[in-house]
């Protein structure tokens, strides 16, 4: 727990962190001092004066409050005559050669000059001479589009590149009204995070190809998720939009604050997986290439299930807990194998050590904490063993090529239950189409032991049932999530007593037993 101390805002006593510097401390209690090139990942850079504050104990009359640590007694003050200048002041010197595109900027409704400009200035311009123009529209790499008029210089995207990345790829050049932010010529950004200085950029400077004139912001609905691109479980918002009458599209992932998992940050393939939740879906029932009602398809599945005399069950790694008891449930009740085979999920070598991880799977952990076998030997001997495959939406096109695949399952009747319409459905003999990570609600184990709960952002006009709904609709015992969630408990002791919605919201480390378990 972090020392407190008590301080005057505008004479208002408050109670904050010690030690934090004045923006972070004082914004703890809903306190706002406007600030540009501060932020929190990125340190103090005291360069755009957006944060002067004063603090009457005799040092000089403004200070930044980004490098000026909250002590005991201190009397800051926000709301002073000179103070309030200095921001009008400021935001002028800002707004001099700024083009003010904000009816065409992507930026426009998070805009920190824009939201500032409102708060604290709301004067007209006095420029009577012709403002400096720059570059626009430049394509600075990495799908990151760059326009130089509408820079601040606060200087966070070329800090981010040399701190947080150490890439190096973005600088300044040239001084006063014609420093820009420029790429070394020839040297686009180069990494596989360079989408989040969109995210960083606190006017319309940097914004990303993929985004640009899709949609405005204000008419995103900003659901709190998490990115199942790899085992890091990295926090997100989805963003999405539902235009009347018409499923739910999502428009962009974007990072999510959690300091126990991704800080600040994703990664750019994790961001910009959205599209798979969007893209190659499979809506519609089929029987062989005929499209059926969803009812007909479980009758005829059900049916299936009771005719086979050896069955393979396979969950896919990206399954929540719940999802992965229901499977298992449904096992044990009718006598199948339970596998969780995924080798193909793995790209070695691919993680960075900061976020992107091998495993390209969301909750490989979960499968060894419910003790679910995922070796290879085991599987392939258990297909050619079994008349029915019932495959909970694991692709196995990543595990094998098309001919493998061809000859692995072609004497073993297929049942796939899937989100998305790929070669491996095409193969199946029963398609049965099922909700994506971001249509249900959940819980997820990551690559460091921690357990993460998410829910439904996501609506569509025909809402598709999750996989733990269609394992109850197959046989399984547990019926509700309720009851899925009850079985939980019994493989995860941390979840004693703890209700889905106490979760922390940074998520649950799992004990030293159950972390044993998830590595084992
Ligand atoms: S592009 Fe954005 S983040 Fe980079 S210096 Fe300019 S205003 Fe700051
Ligand atoms: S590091 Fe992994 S979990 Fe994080 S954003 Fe990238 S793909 Fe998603
Ligand atoms: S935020 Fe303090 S000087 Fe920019």
């Amino acid at each position: 727990m972090a020392d407190k101390v008590k301080l005057f805002v505008n004479g208002i006593e408050v109670e904050v962190e010690a030690g934090k510097n004045l923006i972070d401390a004082i914004g703890a209690v809903g306190i706002e001092i406007p600030h540009l090139c501060y932020h929190p990942a990125l340190g103090a850079d005291g360069n755009c004066r957006m944060c002067l504050v004063g603090i009457e104990d005799g040092r000089p009359p403004l200070v930044p409050a980004c490098k000026t640590p909250a002590q005991a007694g201190m009397k800051v003050l926000l709301n002073a005559e000179h103070i309030k200048k200095i921001q009008h002041d400021v935001m002028e010197f800002e707004l001099i050669n700024h083009p003010i595109d904000c009816p065409i900027c992507d930026q426009a409704g998070e805009c920190k000059l824009q939201d500032y400009y409102m708060s604290y200035d709301q004067r007209e311009s006095r420029m009577t001479v012709p403002q400096v123009v720059k570059n626009k529209k430049m394509d600075y790499g990495c799908g990151v589009v760059h326009d130089q008029e509408r820079c601040v210089v606060c200087g966070r995207c070329v800090r981010f590149c040399r701190q947080i990345t150490k890439t190096g790829e973005l600088g300044i050049i040239n001084r006063t009204d014609d420093a820009r932010v420029a790429i070394f010529p020839g040297r686009p950004l180069n990494n596989r995070y360079a989408l989040n200085v969109v995210d960083i950029c606190p006017v319309g400077a940097m914004t990303s190809r993929d985004f640009r004139f899709k949609q405005r912001v204000w008419f995103l609905e900003k659901d709190p998720g998490i990115c199942h691109g790899c085992a890091k479980g990295c926090n997100i918002y989805i963003d999405h939009n539902r235009p009347k009458y018409q499923d739910d599209i999502i428009y962009r992932f974007r990072p999510r604050l959690n300091n126990q998992v991704n800080g600040y940050f994703i990664c750019d393939e994790g961001r910009l997986s959205y599209k798979k939740e969007n893209d190659g879906r499979l809506f519609d029932g089929r029987i062989g290439d005929q499209v059926r009602s969803l009812q007909d398809v479980l009758a005829a599945c059900v049916k299936e299930i009771q005719r086979a005399a050896k069955t393979l069950i396979l969950l896919s790694p990206d399954c929540s807990l719940e999802q992965m008891v229901g499977v298992k449930a449904l096992a044990e009740k009718i006598g199948a194998t339970l596998s969780g085979y995924s080798d193909g999920y793995i790209k070695e070598g691919d993680g960075d050590g900061y976020l992107i991880q091998d495993d390209k799977s969301a909750n490989r952990a979960g499968l060894a904490l419910l003790g679910i076998d995922c070796a290879k030997e085991a599987f392939e001997k258990a297909v050619q063993d079994a008349q029915l495959l019932l495959n909970f939406n694991n692709n196995l096109g990543l595990s094998y090529n098309d001919s493998e695949l061809g000859k692995l399952l072609k004497d073993t009747r297929t049942i796939a239950i899937t989100t998305h319409d790929d070669k491996v459905t095409a193969l199946a003999d029963w398609a049965v189409p099922v909700a994506s990570f971001s249509e249900y609600g959940g819980s997820i184990v990551n690559c460091d032991n921690i357990l993460q709960t998410f829910r439904k952002a996501v609506t569509k006009n025909n809402d598709l049932a999750d996989i733990g709904t269609i394992a109850a609709m197959l046989g399984s015992p547990l019926q509700s999530n309720g009851e899925r969630y009850a079985e939980l408990r019994k493989f995860i002791s941390a979840l004693k007593g703890i209700e889905p919605e106490n979760i922390p919201a940074e998520g649950l480390k799992l004990n030293e037993s159950e972390a044993a378990n998830v590595t084992a």
